[in-house]
């Protein structure tokens, strides 16, 4: 179930005999490759304990909605942020009935309502209770927001009724639920994304250079591979490690990286420019340490342009679907629209990086992506979660 490495996932346990197996569940789930938190309903407590959960999943079970210990009090929103995906399972009717008309009065079903991403479950009731008009109303309702549901299976039940209403298999959930992460759908396309700063040489032990960690563009890279795309990642100096499975390519320079994007862009799909390409370097490189004159109180260093790497492939005939990132401290979106015209761009995403709580070293963006004729907001989140909805955005471009 390699689609479930790395990924976040919530696992919603609710009151339901079947919540015993929920324990199996977590254990598949470690062992696929994801990290995973637990949240329990009140009621899942009377059928396992969160101890058994905790223990298993390694991380401190969640059970109630006002949380004094999390960050700001506010677990709901801290878990519906960390989490890629929710699991539930068991699925009680009653918290499908909760899930269905949006009420929020527990943890699980609050952090659902609060939670922008794919939600599965997994029901497990009595065959009455599953068949009862209600329940099925609510599960049509839950289809129409695009939840999976698993099951149920048939067979006979721990009331003794026979009939459908069990909870599938912990074995045949995950691998359903693994499947759902594998909508590829980049699959045969190739991206060339650049990452990370340039350093550009004054003499052997100076560089000048800009700020720039690489997380988006690593982070882009992995959320492209995940879609099915075949990547090329050139990057400059970093402090995090590539993707495995991306063709990657180490640069210095400015130079180094037009020159690398000359060479690998032929035949790519999509371009994506998220290094902070130095746009100046020293016109001349001293090949020896420049000295500290005790006379003079200054040093002047010419400095010369560089190529344009983004308006230079966007110039190419049969020219990749281009992105270009505009991290800008002020007038944001005017600024970012101006650099979609004038560089020929297909699509912009722009960023505030005078804000410190976003953008350069954190763990965290806001972007807009901008295209001639639409605007897209993505609010504060990760950076993973951000690079996969710029991800989906593209791929509709280029597959349509
Ligand atoms: C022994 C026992 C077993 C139960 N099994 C189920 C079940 O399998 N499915 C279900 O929907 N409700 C079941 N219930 C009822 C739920 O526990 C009850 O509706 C509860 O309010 C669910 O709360 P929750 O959805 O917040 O977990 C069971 C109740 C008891 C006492």
């Amino acid at each position: 179930m390699k689609s479930l490495v790395n990924k976040n996932i919530l696992l919603g346990v609710t009151g339901g005999i079947a919540a015993y197996k929920s324990a199996e569940i977590v254990r598949h789930l470690k062992k696929s490759g994801s990290a995973v938190r637990v949240i329990m309903t009140k009621s899942a407590e009377e059928f396992i304990t969160p101890l058994t959960l905790q223990a298993l999943s390694g991380n401190r079970v969640s059970t109630d909605l006002l949380d004094v210990e999390s960050e700001a009090a506010m677990g709901h929103i801290e878990l519906a942020k960390w989490a890629d995906a929710i699991l539930i399972a068991p699925a009680t009717a009653n918290t499908i009935a909760k899930l269905s008309s949006g009420r929020g009065d527990d943890l699980l079903s609050t952090t659902t309502l609060a939670f922008d991403g794919p939600v599965s479950l997994a029901p497990a009731m009595n065959q009455t209770m599953w068949r009862d008009d209600r329940t099925q109303e609510n599960l049509e309702k839950l289809k129409t927001k695009e939840f999976k549901i698993f099951g149920p299976g048939s067979g006979e039940q721990a009331c003794g009724d026979i009939g459908l209403g069990r909870m599938l298999e912990p074995l045949e959930i995950l691998q359903l639920f693994s499947s759902s992460f594998n909508q590829e759908e980049m699959s045969g396309k190739s991206i060339l994304i650049t990452a990370g700063p340039t350093q550009e040489p004054i003499d052997p032990v100076r560089y000048i250079t800009n700020r720039s960690s690489g997380k988006m563009g690593y982070s882009l890279a992995e959320a492209a591979i995940q879609s099915g795309a075949e990547v090329t990642l050139i990057s400059g100096p970093v402090h995090i490690d590539p993707p495995e499975k991306c063709n990657f390519i180490p640069i210095e320079t400015a130079v180094e990286m037009y020159e690398a994007v000359m060479h690998h862009i032929k035949g790519k799909d999509v371009y994506i420019g998220t290094a902070a390409v130095a746009d100046y370097s020293p016109a001349n490189f001293n090949e020896s340490k420049i000295k500290k004159e005790e006379s003079s109180s200054s040093l002047t260093l010419e400095l010369q342009k560089n190529r344009d790497i983004l308006k230079s492939v966007s110039k190419l005939a049969n020219r990749p679907y281009v992105v270009g990132f505009a991290a800008e401290t002020d007038d944001l979106l005017d600024n970012a629209e101006k650099k979609l015209i004038n560089k020929g761009l297909d699509l912009i995403i722009a960023n505030d990086v005078s804000n410190k709580e976003i953008g350069f070293d954190s763990d965290d963006n806001e972007v807009t992506l901008i295209t001639t004729t639409e605007k897209k907001y993505l609010e504060k989140q990760n950076k993973k979660k951000i690079s996969k909805k710029i991800i989906e955005f593209i791929s509709l471009a280029v597959t349509n």
